[in-house]
């Protein structure tokens, strides 16, 4: 194979020790659904509103190595002209770009769903790699259920789409993110959880080996491995660590570039607890970070409101998030 030392210099730099990514990827339908949080219509001025408030948040670059875009924010601008990806690239954080499409029903698999967007994605990504993206994500979703879901066969369907992502995005200079979301809403147990999450990533990496995607040149983001939201018996950040270090432990070969997180729907503070109790269990094969949705945005919605005047309020609680997090991955916070 190939080596493109330009890929490991890429994710060398999404790894930097202390930083993390923020995951500003919303589909415009999905970020409708977090403007609603604060009673804001989904209108494409109030998407660039808020996006523009993250991206120009003084002092991110000492916390972020790298922001995940969406297709209509990697092709937007500040309000002074000024395009995002410009005013990420000037700050030394890489941008990124989500490619898949979503997921479509898996027909015959009832509760599973396969991820779309292989058509065309060369073309697609010569033309992010020219808008200054130099990552890109592309996310599965792993839906536990009582005991068939997930099954081996809607794995492997995702798992042969990721890896023709993944090979799609090597040859065009771009590292690939593989995220295989296992969904914390449910009922299952923390066992449940780590049995899933581990099947899941060991079907991810045996296929994207037999598609021969360079593991040294790939990023991994995975869920927390914990009990299901609704669960009685919710796990605790020790019990978090233990269990999602002996998933990776299990599945994740140490070539792979790193691992970075998803936040999933927990708390901002539960993400960053679990974050650090994993972070304290010491040094491991792969560099360990996050890479947060939710948990970094939802405080910064909160604080701005949709209103001009509280867009410095806002910032600043980017900053004491992307802060918080930063300090927990290195097990001090
Ligand atoms: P959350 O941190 O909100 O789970 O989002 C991360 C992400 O990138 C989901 O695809």
């Amino acid at each position: 194979m190939k080596k493109n030392t330009k890929l490991y210099e890429t994710a060398a730099a999404l790894l930097e020790r202390g930083k993390g990514i923020l995951a500003a990827d919303e589909s415009d339908a999905t970020a409708g659904k977090r403007l609603a949080m604060v009673h804001l219509p989904n209108e494409p001025e109030n998407r660039q509103d808020f996006r523009e408030i993250l991206f120009t948040a003084s002092d991110i670059e000492n916390y972020l190595s790298g922001v995940i875009m969406y297709d209509s924010s990697i092709k937007n601008n500040t309000d002074d002209g000024i395009p995002f990806a410009d005013v990420l690239t000037a700050k030394g954080i890489v941008p990124g770009i989500k490619v898949d499409l979503g997921a479509r029903e898996l027909e015959g698999f009832k509760g599973e769903v396969v991820t779309q967007g292989l058509d065309n994605l060369a073309e697609r990504f010569a033309e992010y790699y020219d808008l200054g993206a130099r990552f890109a994500k592309w996310r599965m979703v792993v839906t536990i259920d009582e005991s068939e879901t997930p099954t081996d066969e809607s794995i492997r369907i995702n798992s042969i789409m990721l890896a023709r992502y993944a090979q799609i995005a090597q040859a065009a200079g771009i590292v690939p993110i593989v995220e295989p979301e296992v969904i914390h809403a449910g009922d299952h147990s923390l066992q449940r959880a780590e049995m899933v999450t581990t099947r899941t990533l060991q079907i991810l990496f045996q296929t994207l080996i037999e598609f021969k995607v360079d593991l040294a040149g790939l990023i991994l983001k995975s869920s927390m491995v914990l009990a299901g939201d609704v669960h009685a018996e919710q796990t605790t950040p020790e019990e978090v660590a233990n269990a999602t270090l002996r998933t990776f432990h299990m599945s994740v070969p140490h070539e792979c570039a790193g691992i970075v997180f998803l936040s999933g729907g927990q708390t901002p503070e539960r993400s960053t607890k679990n974050l650090n109790a994993i972070a304290k269990m010491g040094e491991q094969p792969w560099p360990i970070t996050f890479s947060f949705s939710r948990a970094l945005e939802e405080p910064v919605l909160k604080a701005w409101g949709g209103k001009p005047e509280n867009a410095d309020k806002a910032k600043a609680a980017l900053l004491e998030r992307c802060k918080a997090n930063s300090e927990a991955s290195l097990g001090k916070a």
